[in-house]
């Protein structure tokens, strides 16, 4: 059964930017791209950059360091879809953004 968290509150995640919260003892990256909210692993599989410091750009998020793009919807690495960061499905309630863990 997968668990529910509530990462942050609307409030703290701005259009078109990502921020990193700690949840369950692990980095997620919560963007807000679109009017649309995402949670990715914050870390990223190349070599382990915070995503929610890369720039989002027609549904990807670049990595700070090397620019790898990562789609938004199911992070896969747009150069080759084999290698991805996990995602997380993630929804409003209320003001907070609740995001689901796998156990
Ligand atoms: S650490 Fe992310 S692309 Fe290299």
């Amino acid at each position: 059964m997968p668990r529910e968290f509530i990462v942050a509150t609307t409030a703290e995640v701005v259009e078109n930017e990502g921020r990193a919260f700690a949840v369950d003892n692990r980095m997620i990256a919560v963007f807000l791209h679109d009017g649309k909210y995402y949670a990715m692993d914050d870390f990223c599989p190349h070599m382990g950059a915070s995503l929610a410091g890369g720039c989002l750009h027609q549904g990807t998020v670049a990595c700070p360091w090397h620019a790898w793009q990562f789609d938004l919807k199911d992070g896969c690495w747009v150069d080759n879809p084999k290698i991805k960061a996990e995602v997380y499905p993630i929804k409003v309630v209320d003001e907070n953004l609740v995001i689901e863990l796998p156990d």
